[in-house]
């Protein structure tokens, strides 16, 4: 089958030299696209800026800010079975991108931001997209009431929540320790383990038909 998988940070430019982004390294995301293609699936990657080397089978789409990344996903997932949304998409941009590199005129300096694009709500409607829609939840508190909240209000068949408060999994790590909740009412938790193993685990939930 077909795999979109989105991995990364974006980057949202306040001057042509700076940016607001987050500590997402895009090793879950890649973990992801390395077993899809070891089981066989073709993966298409958008990624944000990250220092990983993509699979050499995957095709690789890369992106630097929110806006960026929604305009690549709205054009490739239809042509997706399953889109895996792992990326640590910026919930804010500048209102304004300065054209020249701001100068340092005053004691203090503030930023307007405006929302970004909600790739991953974006999907169902208007994107039209009706295969297995996965997505992930970043939470630093009330881990389950938010994630259940975001698996209905996105549209999505399983939602895959990590507890980004702690250092040992999560953000820039090689393990992680997720929950995942299905739309059907499910709920699996996965011990802590290597990113490329809960690669494995995620994939399982792609329903028979949608498997190669
Ligand atoms: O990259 P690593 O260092 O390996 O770290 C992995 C990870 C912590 C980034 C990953 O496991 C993870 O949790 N990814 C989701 C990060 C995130 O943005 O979570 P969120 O709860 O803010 O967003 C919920 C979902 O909506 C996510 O699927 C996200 O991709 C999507 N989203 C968010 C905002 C936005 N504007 N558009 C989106 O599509």
């Amino acid at each position: 089958m077909r795999i979109l998988i989105t991995a990364g940070p974006t980057r949202e430019a306040i001057d042509p030299v700076r940016y607001l982004s987050n500590r997402s390294s895009g090793k879950m995301g890649y973990a992801i696209a390395e077993a899809a293609i070891a089981a066989g699936h073709e993966v298409l990657l958008v990624s944000g800026p990250v220092s990983l080397t993509a699979p050499a089978e995957a095709e690789l789409i890369s992106v630097e800010s929110a806006a960026q990344m929604y305009a690549a996903v709205r054009v490739a997932i239809l042509r997706c079975d399953v889109a895996i949304h792992c990326a640590a998409v910026a919930d804010y941009r500048p209102a304004q991108i300065a054209s020249e590199k701001l100068k340092k005129t005053s004691e203090n300096l503030t930023l307007e931001l405006e929302k970004t694009e909600d790739i991953l709500g974006s999907c169902r409607s208007p994107f039209g997209f009706e295969g297995t829609l996965i997505g992930f939840a970043a939470e630093t508190e009330n881990l389950e009431a938010n994630a259940l909240a975001k698996l209905e209000r996105k549209g999505c068949d399983y939602l895959v929540a990590n507890d980004v408060s702690r250092k040992d999994i999560g953000f820039d790590q090689d393990e992680n320790e997720v929950i995942i909740f299905g739309a059907d009412g499910s709920r699996q938790a996965l011990a802590k383990q290597e990113k490329r193993e809960l690669g494995k685990a995620i994939l399982e939930l792609i329903p028979a038909r949608e498997n190669p």
